[in-house]
């Protein structure tokens, strides 16, 4: 299978193309179009162009095209399902539930197309403002160039593209180079739908070349990014004026206090730590366990990673499967070789065994300079750590550069209110692991995991002007 460029309402072909592998096998899935400077300025042109119709769109009709793609999902469930598990290696099953997730995105999406809504403003509040009525209106940036990881394909394509079309953007979207056939089904969908041509662009190749006519570019007038901080950084840099949201990454942390039933929890973080292989960017990586209750945690926990199937994305029964590169593999294997060699403990996994992959792995103890402690693991890796107080916990999962979500499990509901304030990241999951999101919510980090929110209506209002009216009577 050959996948062009998507410019304009069509397919456009390039001199270069790149061979896109399974991570899993390694089979070919198919040639993948390397733009080149000149695709992503026409992308831009087309956006642009499209733009100035696009805006001028009713909120119904845009909700319209919006449904019309929920429902495209629905009818072609299956086929998306399989496009994510080969080419991010996802289990079929949490393919699946991503494809469910996509369909609740989009479906929020239109929702909120038909309320962009400002209000009134009290002018008479100031002395002068006296005979006037003056209200708000909330209109579409322009040009959205979006910038999306390999981790969720169709679901975080979702979440920049549902709302800028939502709100009447129009959209460069440059997917992960290991995940860009979702991407450009979606895109089918919404040309199916009846997106004018130009609202929706999908150009693939390096990033460096795209991203550099994304950033210069003065028509783009918002960069929307998920991936890791080292990017995120260079493209604040490099965005200027540009308004840009950040999703960036995080070591997240669940916190075990003391009397919590273990049964019931264990499942959940072992789920939280283990889905995808780890490469979620709210994946639990730490957990600290009040002292009283250790040794028994660890004991269901290490049972429990025990029934976990590893092996081909596209069984039925698998639970984990192969790491997005062998690379990033080698790296994380780096990382719990060190943290051994300097006193952590290994309980289960961390070998590269005979079918490449890695085993999920847990370790105790691990000292928090150790790499795979306070870097973003993004891997089948969790450490487990005692803790003699809640205070003790707190302190640790705050010693981070990262603040994405982090969990708190208590039946003390004072305690529960503490950890809430006391925590510093963009979400608390009480009662729940980090791992927790539905598609409404807002979501995003503090410190090095970002800035800004998605979740559709807060990442509409990044997406829009706010414009001032004001009638003097
Ligand atoms: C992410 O990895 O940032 C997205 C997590 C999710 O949507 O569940």
């Amino acid at each position: 299978m050959k996948q062009s460029l998507w410019i304009n309402g069509e397919f456009v072909e390039t001199t270069e193309y790149s061979r896109l592998l399974n991570p899993y096998d390694e089979t070919l899935i198919a040639e993948v179009a390397i733009a080149e400077r000149e695709h992503v300025i026409k992308a831009i042109d087309s956006a642009s162009f499209a733009g100035e119709r696009f805006r001028a769109m009713s909120a119904h009709e845009r909700a319209e095209i919006l449904e019309r793609v929920v429902e495209l999902i629905k009818e072609n469930k299956e086929e998306c399902a399989q496009i994510i598990a080969k080419e991010a290696a996802k289990p079929i099953k949490a393919a699946r539930g991503e494809v469910d997730r996509t369909i609740m995105t989009y479906k929020f999406a239109a929702q909120e197309a038909r309320r962009i809504y400002g209000e009134t403003i009290p002018m008479d509040a100031a002395p002068g403002g006296e005979g006037r009525i003056a209200y708000t209106v909330k209109e579409p940036l322009g040009v959205i160039a979006a910038i999306t990881p390999f981790n969720f394909p169709m679901n975080l394509v979702a979440h920049k593209v549902g709302p800028a079309i939502a709100a009447g953007n129009t959209v460069v979207l440059k997917p992960a180079t290991q995940t860009p056939l979702s991407a450009y089904k979606i895109a089918q969908f919404f040309h199916e739908a009846g997106l004018p041509k130009g609202a929706l662009n999908v150009v693939t190749g390096r990033g460096g070349t795209v991203g550099a006519v994304l950033f210069e570019d003065d028509r783009v007038k918002m960069v929307t990014f998920t991936g890791s901080p080292e990017v995120g950084k260079q493209i604040r840099e490099k965005a200027g004026l540009k308004r840009v949201t950040l999703e960036l990454g995080s070591n997240s942390a669940v916190i075990v206090d003391k009397d919590t039933e273990l049964q019931e929890i264990v499942p959940r973080i072992v789920a939280g730590a283990f889905a995808f292989q780890g490469q979620v960017c709210i994946s639990v990586q730490r957990i600290y366990v009040h002292e009283s209750s250790f040794n028994d945690f660890v004991e269901q926990f290490l049972q429990k990673v025990k029934e976990l199937n590893v092996g081909n994305p596209l069984n039925e029964r698998t639970d984990i499967s192969a790491m997005i590169s062998k690379s990033e593999r080698n790296r994380v294997l780096a990382w719990i070789e060190s943290a051994i060699n300097n006193g952590a403990k290994l309980a289960i996994g961390g070998r590269n065994e005979e079918n490449g992959l890695l085993q999920p792995t847990v370790l105790l103890d691990v000292p928090p300079e150790e790499k795979i402690s306070c870097e973003e693991a993004f891997a089948p890796v969790v450490h487990i750590n005692r803790v003699a107080s809640l205070d003790e916990a707190i302190r640790l999962v705050n010693h981070s550069k990262y603040g994405l979500q982090a969990g708190v499990f208590t039946k003390d509901v004072g305690r529960a209110f503490q950890a809430a304030k006391e925590l510093h990241v963009g979400g608390v999951m009480i009662n729940d692991f980090p791992t927790f999101r539905v598609d409404h919510m807002p979501y995003g980090g503090v410190k090095l995991s970002g800035m800004g929110r998605e979740g559709i209506k807060y990442a509409l209002e990044e997406m829009t002007e706010l414009k001032l009216i004001s009638f003097k009577l």
